[in-house]
């Protein structure tokens, strides 16, 4: 299948590996560009030198586009910006800002610029800046999460944008990835769906309580301080969600919050999933099994055939001149 997408990244089907920071590393990455995805490495706050040999281990198990993921608040960021640009990974996805700054020098060292936005506003804002495609991604996905839904925001992005469109937030299996189709997105980005890949190098007891959750076990923390986060209920989310409430003019339960979310997704990465944030997205409640990331991959691109009323070629076509209104 080619869309504007697979084009553009050099890849066989539109379906992008969501960065997850502490948990995608070179294992998933390299398992998901082999399979004819994209695989991104997730820099997170890692070290420099973490960073340099994942890359490094990626390229030894595949010779397929690699990605990374930068986040910009991290404050390293202009020294990861920095290497990438060295290490030439193919393609580079940024989330938590502007990666304008970096745009010239990426470019330069040949790599596509995938920006994940929450808006339209942001999504306009990155094709100006330079960005060869944006990711809408909704609040149904895992992790740091933006307003809107993907179901209103992916077409809202299509208007807005004339740059390729890939849709992130609650795609798990192929009726998904029609809809983002039918939605006017030319790709996908998948993370929870990933979480359970074989090559995920994730703890089993994050694994088990993703295959575990239903569709009413997430929770978001974090709203009121501007940095919502879903997450799989447990024990730490209950309580960063108390706190929250009392958090405001109190220092010592604010100490106490900000204790609390240090660290905490890498907790839940090394199997405290009681204690740690278990980031992971509404779809949880879709994803039943381990199989590799090969399979997830061939049953994502079947279903989508399957289940769709469409032709889903004809729907990239028509999505690549933006021509639903005709087709
Ligand atoms: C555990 C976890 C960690 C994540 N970390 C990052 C990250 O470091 N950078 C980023 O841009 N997005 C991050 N995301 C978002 C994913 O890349 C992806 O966009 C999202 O998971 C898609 O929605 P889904 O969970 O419904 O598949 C993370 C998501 C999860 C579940």
């Amino acid at each position: 299948m080619k869309t504007r997408v697979t084009e553009l990244l050099g890849i066989e089907k539109p379906i992008i590996q969501g960065a997850m920071a502490w948990i995608a590393d070179a294992s998933l990455a390299a398992a998901v560009s082999e399979a004819g995805g994209l695989g991104i490495i997730a820099c997170g706050s890692a070290p420099l030198s973490w960073v340099e040999d994942q890359v490094r281990k990626a390229r030894a198990k595949t010779n397929k586009p690699i990605g990374a993921n930068v986040m910009l608040m991290n404050p390293e960021a202009p020294e990861l910006a920095k290497l990438l640009a060295d290490l030439r990974v193919e393609v580079v996805t940024t989330g938590a800002g502007s990666p304008a700054p970096y745009i010239e020098m990426w470019k330069a060292a040949g790599i596509k610029v995938v920006p994940v936005i929450a808006s339209t506003a942001h999504a306009k804002k990155m094709e100006r800046a330079g960005a060869d495609a944006v990711v809408a991604e909704g609040q149904e996905a895992g992790g740091h999460i933006g307003e809107l839904t993907t179901m209103a925001l992916t077409p809202a992005v299509c208007d807005a944008v004339s740059i390729p469109v890939i849709t992130a937030g609650g795609v798990a299996d192929g009726r998904g990835m029609a809809a983002a189709f039918a939605l006017g997105a030319e790709g996908v980005q998948i993370g929870t769906r990933f979480l359970t890949a074989e090559e995920c190098t994730v703890h089993d007891a994050y694994k088990q309580k993703v295959m575990d959750a239903g569709d009413a076990d997430t929770i978001v923390t974090g709203r009121d301080s501007g940095h919502p986060v879903r997450q799989l209920k447990n024990a730490f989310a209950r309580q960063a969600k108390a706190l929250e409430k009392t958090a405001a003019g109190n220092e010592a339960d604010s100490a106490e919050l900000e204790a609390l979310l240090a660290g905490s997704l890498h907790r839940a990465v090394e199997g405290d999933v009681k204690n740690g944030s278990v980031m992971a997205g509404q779809v949880a409640a879709l994803v039943h099994d381990c199989k590799p990331a090969l399979q997830i991959i061939d049953d994502l691109m079947a279903e989508a055939q399957a289940w769709s009323a469409f032709d889903m070629q004809k729907m990239a076509d028509a999505n690549a001149v933006r021509g639903w209104k005709q087709a």
